[in-house]
């Protein structure tokens, strides 16, 4: 008769020198499957005698279960060691490049802000702001607007709803003039002032939109004449367009809140579909300016007799198009992921006047 103890160290045996899965399964089929050896031996258990099979029966069952759970133990030997191979052999390789995230670039309005600020704040001056949302004093009555002035009309004002019959509605601001009222009334000469912001008007062509944006430049102190505020934009406008040299007329020009005024402006010449500023047989008009006018200054409690000062507004829009050739005022404001690609900046590189303004 079949020896039992022999058996199963034969099958131990060579199921610890199994290799593979497939050799482990085909013994599992071979020994316990339906038609398997160790199957068959507790089939013939049914023809054997009562005796025979009391000491057969507990062994063959007990090589049953040793049997499966030298399998069981082997199979997973088996897949420990697949696993190992594999974390040896696969991996993830996380060096490799991520994909490409939409980048974000500074818009050449920004980008022009932080130039002006950055030559501005070389000269001293400090940011100063307003809100967008102005009363009619700030923005006309204080800057010297007589009530019913036609040069309120000339500003295409966007009016609120009046409140009621009293008070004058509010607006959004014209210009960033009304940040010179809320300097003067905050603090007390010498002041120094820089203050960028956002305008509007009911505007709208290729030159102009109904939002764009200026920068207010105001200095007040004692004994300060147009020859300051002359010398101050000259140097402004030579290290903004990065040129030696620049030529520059001052107009004469009306602004209520300033007396005398001025327009400046600066030669260019056309190169091609490219303008070049500083020299050239054409002027430009590039900002407008002038000495602030003493009621102004009366209206923020500055006595006119021992502080003068002067003020300059420009136009952002106009000077990023200028610097940067962009031909058209509208794609500045239409959000084109191709456009702010080509035109736009880096938000890293600070523009500095020491460092470089335009990276
Ligand atoms: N506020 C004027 C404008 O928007 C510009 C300006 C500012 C003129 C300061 C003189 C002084 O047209």
């Amino acid at each position: 008769m079949f020896d039992i103890n022999t058996l199963y160290k034969t099958l131990i045996a060579s199921i610890q020198k199994t290799e593979t899965m497939e050799a482990l399964e085909a013994i599992r089929l071979a020994e316990l499957g339906k038609r398997g050896r160790i199957s068959a031996l507790m089939k013939e258990l049914g023809k054997m005698s009562p005796d025979e099979r009391k000491t057969r029966g507990p062994a063959l069952n007990t090589l049953k279960t040793d049997i499966t759970a030298a399998i069981a133990r082997k199979k997973e030997s088996l897949e420990e060691a697949q696993l190992n191979t594999r974390l040896k052999t696969e991996f993830a390789d996380l060096t490799l490049p991520p994909r490409p995230e939409p980048k974000g670039v500074l818009h050449p309005v920004m980008q022009v802000f932080e130039e002006v600020a950055a030559i501005f704040g070389d000269m001293g001056f400090r940011i100063a702001e307003g809100p967008d949302i102005e009363d009619d004093w700030y923005n006309f009555t204080a800057l010297n607007f007589p009530e019913g002035h036609p040069a309120r009309e000339t500003h295409d004002t966007f009016f609120f709803q009046a409140l009621d019959k009293e008070t004058p509605p509010k607006l959004l601001r014209t210009h960033t003039s009304p940040v010179q009222i809320r300097a003067m009334m905050a603090e007390k000469p010498p002041i120094r002032i820089l203050a960028p912001g956002r305008v509007y008007r009911n505007v709208w062509d290729a030159t102009h939109t109904p939002m764009f944006h200026q920068v207010e430049g105001l200095v007040i102190d004692k004994n300060v004449h147009m020859g300051h505020l002359k010398g101050c934009l000259i140097d402004f406008i030579k290290a903004f367009f990065e040129v030696e040299t620049v030529e520059v007329r001052m107009r004469p020009h009306f602004f209520p809140f300033t007396e005398p005024s001025a327009e400046m402006d600066v030669k260019y010449s056309n190169k091609g579909d490219r303008i070049e500023i500083g020299s050239g047989d054409q002027w430009m008009e590039i900002l407008g300016s002038g000495m602030v006018h003493p009621n102004v200054l009366r209206n923020c409690g500055i006595d006119p007799d021992i502080y003068q000062g002067f003020a300059f507004g420009v136009g952002i829009d106009r000077l990023a198009m200028l610097k940067y050739g962009m031909p058209d005022l509208r794609p500045y404001f239409e959000a084109d992921a191709e456009w702010s690609e080509h035109y736009g900046f880096s938000p890293w590189l600070t523009p500095s006047v020491s460092g470089g303004l335009s990276g």
